[in-house]
């Protein structure tokens, strides 16, 4: 591990239950007497903020432009928040990073997912998390959880959800060992019991 940290990201479609997961898991960091940084992306900086209501409710933009705005994003929240909290040994929990835009931005935006990565990696100057949580729903479900809000990305057809989701489930297969795939209809107690679980293992949380 080369964070002091750890730094851990939740990832997942809209309406799959993220905030809620890293509301417990940064209780159980501080039940322990960590400080914890929570945070989320876009947004999460004053410049983010700004990026997010650009992203967000913006009109039509190019895919281009889009994939380098959460890509800026992520830059100035890892200069600004992150790297700063891990430097004085906080436990950082983020509600969305790089895997999002591989996901979001790779999937259905014409641009590929590799060069996203490539556009990503860069940005965070590789900061990767120590583990990422997927909590993975399918598209109908998200869509039905999501009922009544609509920002720009969550407007888009189902398919195009499940390419999101498909691409995450790749990036979580690709590096097994940094993930940990939950179904994300399991009861939020039952989800916050495996990554506690997953956070004992690693040596993070005491038993
Ligand atoms: P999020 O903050 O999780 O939404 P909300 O606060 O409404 O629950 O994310 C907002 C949207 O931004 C979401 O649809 C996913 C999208 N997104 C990307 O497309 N690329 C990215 O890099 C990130 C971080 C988010």
């Amino acid at each position: 591990m080369t964070n002091a940290g750890p730094f851990i990201a939740f990832e997942g479609g809209d309406g799959a239950g993220k905030s809620t997961q890293v509301r417990l898991l940064a209780a159980a960091f501080e039940e322990v007497g960590r400080e914890v940084v929570v945070t989320r992306q876009p947004g999460g900086t004053a410049l983010g903020t700004q990026i997010r209501g650009l992203v967000l409710h913006g009109d039509h933009m190019s895919p281009r432009a889009e994939a380098l705005l959460f890509a800026a994003d992520k830059a100035q929240h890892v200069d600004e928040v992150i790297r700063p909290a891990l430097a004085r040994g906080a436990v950082v929990i983020t509600d969305r990073y790089t895997d999002s835009s591989i996901a979001y931005q790779g999937a259905g935006r014409d641009l590929g997912a590799d060069e996203v990565a490539q556009i990503q990696h860069w940005s965070v100057g590789g900061l990767f998390p120590d583990l990422t949580v997927l909590i993975d729903i399918d598209a109908a479900e998200g869509r039905r959880r999501r009922e009544g809000t609509h920002d720009r990305l969550e407007a888009e057809a189902d398919d195009y959800h499940e390419a999101v989701r498909s691409h995450f489930l790749a990036l979580a297969g690709a590096d097994p060992s940094r993930y940990l795939v939950i179904d994300g209809t399991l009861a939020p107690g039952d989800i916050h019991l495996r990554v506690h679980q997953a956070c004992t293992v690693a040596g993070w949380l005491p038993l």
